[in-house]
């Protein structure tokens, strides 16, 4: 076990429970965020928000029942009164849920940090693979050079780059797949962002740009099945838990992609997307391929605790990674808890095992080749 236990075998701890408070962002945190021009989603920080307070609860009942004691640390824009909080309370261990500060996303690694610089052991995943995770495009090119197969694609700043080199340009084929590459959430993901020309390339660019930063990356159309692996509860030693996505009542003329309305929009027409459990939908060698691949995934970008990596399958049949997510809802009804339902970790069992997970020691990434090695898979260069 590479994680190791202190905090399970030394007693009852005072852990500190650090969560979200109700934060919306300001006016133009969301016209930034926004990407219709006629109607821009408004970003899920509101609800979402709330939902983490329910969760910070529940993980304290879980805790307190335990034998530990937990305090629920809610956080606004800034982490300035923690240090204080800790030694007053006398903190052993931070339970770190903290998806934004002050309404950012990209503020996210802040509370690993400081947890770090303090030398305080917190769960879940460090400061890195979170800056990486809101960096796609950074964070494919440390994939690739691991030799972890990612949708092949390039970043642009704005249309303009699309001038000097197109996809073909690239060698890639038209349809093509647009996205932003700092943020998450499926924010500027709609239908359109299946590019079926040059043409339609240019104008979804050039939409978004007008509103959010770059880079956005350009990357081929994976047109297979779309795959989560939960990893459960640490990539060194932990279950990894495929699920598909099922597209199947998605009407005709949205293409069956995760968009924006399909994560955030009750009773829209792509709500009807399910996740369903991959054992029985996915022959073993494509269920072993799609974890070794999500495995190698986490680990390459320093994933040391739970963890989601989404794939695709390419027209050829190699799982490609699109997403790594290091900071999964930990709600008894989310994705993470029934992945670790279907391996025998009750809800407690999965918080518990987070919570022996915290302690700095496994924060020392060991190098992913000395645990992951490529070797091939079929068509798949995937890894151990
Ligand atoms: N290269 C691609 N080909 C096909 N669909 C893609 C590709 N990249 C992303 N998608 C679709 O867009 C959705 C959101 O993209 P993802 O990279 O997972 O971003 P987010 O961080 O917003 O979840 C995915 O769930 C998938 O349905
Ligand atoms: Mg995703």
């Amino acid at each position: 076990m590479h994680t190791d236990t202190l905090l399970r075998d030394a007693g009852p701890k005072r852990v500190a429970i650090v969560f979200n408070a109700t934060a919306t962002p300001d006016a133009a945190a969301r016209e930034e965020l926004g990407v219709d021009d006629a109607e821009p989603p408004q970003p899920p920080s509101h609800e979402a928000d709330a939902e983490v307070a329910e969760v910070a609860e529940i993980i304290r009942g879980v805790l307190e029942g335990a034998g530990h004691r937990a305090v629920l640390v809610p956080v606004d824009d800034t982490l300035d009164a923690l240090p204080a909080l800790f030694v007053r309370e006398r903190i052993d261990a931070v339970f770190n849920f903290v998806e934004a500060i002050g309404g950012e996303a990209r503020r996210e690694p802040e509370m690993g940090r400081l947890c770090e610089t303090l030398r305080m052991p917190y769960t879940g995943n460090g400061p890195g693979i979170m800056r990486l995770a809101l960096a796609k495009d950074m964070a494919r090119r440390l994939l690739e050079s691991h030799g972890v197969p990612v949708a092949r694609g390039f970043a642009v700043l704005d249309a303009t780059d699309l001038d000097r080199a197109g996809p073909e340009a690239r060698g890639l084929c038209f349809p093509v797949f647009v996205k932003p590459a700092r943020t998450d959430a499926s924010i500027g993901i709609d239908r359109h962002s299946v590019c079926a020309d040059a043409a339609a390339l240019r104008a979804r660019v050039a939409h978004l740009a007008r509103h959010m930063t770059g880079p956005f990356l350009v990357e081929e159309y994976l047109p297979g099945r779309e795959i989560n692996v939960a990893i459960v509860a640490d990539p060194f030693t932990g279950v990894c838990v495929p699920t598909e996505i099922d597209f199947s009542g998605y009407p005709a003329d949205i293409p069956p992609i995760v968009t924006y309305d399909c994560k955030w929009v009750p009773d829209c027409p792509e709500s009807v997307a399910r996740s369903l459990p991959a054992r029985d939908r996915l022959t073993p060698e494509a269920y072993a391929a799609v974890c070794q691949v999500a495995r190698a995934a986490f680990l390459a970008l320093g994933g040391t605790s739970y963890g989601r990596v989404d794939l695709r399958f390419d027209a050829a049949g190699t799982p490609r990674v699109i997403d790594v997510n290091p900071n999964c809802d930990l709600h008894p009804e989310a994705g993470m808890a029934i992945a670790a339902a279907s391996v025998g970790y009750r809800h407690e069992d999965l918080v518990l095992t987070i919570l022996a997970g915290a302690a700095l020691k496994a924060r020392h990434v060991p190098a992913p080749h000395l645990v992951a090695r490529p070797r091939v898979v079929g068509h798949v260069a995937a890894a151990h």
